[in-house]
């Protein structure tokens, strides 16, 4: 039987995602190691994992060149696809917020440095504001410390990097988690195969939450 091929995204999350797939029965060898191979086949060979760069993994999918994926919403969001997204598992749980630095006062029209544009710019336009977003790829906190802008719409886990830099929150935009996508033509094709792996995976995230 042709395996399943489930996209899933490198870096930070491994550490809470490796463990879950695991509890699903997908155990592939040394998933957490840091290995370069890119395509691992689980020890009962029914799934395909290919480790992607997080923002990949969407694209991967709704182009059917795997059938499901894990993503943070922070990428669903930023870049609208077209998945069906059946669970939130519940991980990677951290939030998008407006930082600023400490006591200081935002002007009305801020310049906002963020590696999020359209999340920003949707965000800002809902309050009838349309400020120039600087779109940076990382590191984000610098922005208000070097003035290249007022304020900043990133992601915040534990609050460390914004207390680090003098910064604070001042807005909750959303709460960001990962999710598990598909696609839709896929799924609906092998839906026998897919639905009782998408079961197992949200047990396995209800019992890791
Ligand atoms: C993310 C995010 C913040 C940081 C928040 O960056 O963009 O900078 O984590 O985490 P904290 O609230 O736990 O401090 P990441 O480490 O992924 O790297 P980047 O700055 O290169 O995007």
């Amino acid at each position: 039987m042709t395996p399943i091929t489930f996209a899933i995204p490198k870096g930070r999350i491994s550490k809470v995602l490796v463990p879950l797939l695991e509890r699903a029965g997908i155990e592939c060898a040394s998933l957490n190691e840091d290995d370069r191979t890119l395509v691992r086949t689980s020890r009962d060979g029914s799934v395909r994992v290919l480790l992607l760069k997080p923002d990949d993994v969407p694209t991967y999918v709704e182009y059917g060149a795997a059938e499901i994926g894990i993503s943070g919403r922070d990428t669903l969001l930023e870049r609208g696809y077209d998945l069906y997204q059946p669970v939130d598992l519940g991980i990677g749980k951290c939030r998008m917020v407006v930082a600023a630095p400490k006591g200081v006062a935002i002007p009305e029209l801020p310049r906002v440095a963020t590696k999020y544009p359209a999340i920003a710019r949707r965000h800002f336009a809902a309050r009838g504001i349309y400020p120039e977003i600087i779109y940076i790829q990382g590191s984000v906190e610098l922005g208000p410390l070097v003035g290249l802008s007022d304020v900043i719409v990133d992601l915040v886990e534990t609050g460390s990097t914004l207390v680090q830099n003098d910064l604070e929150e001042v807005e909750v935009i959303e709460p960001i988690t990962s999710v598990l996508v598909a696609n839709r033509t896929l799924f609906k094709l092998r839906r026998d195969e897919l639905q009782p792996l998408i079961e197992r995976l949200r047990a396995a995230a209800l019992h890791h939450a």
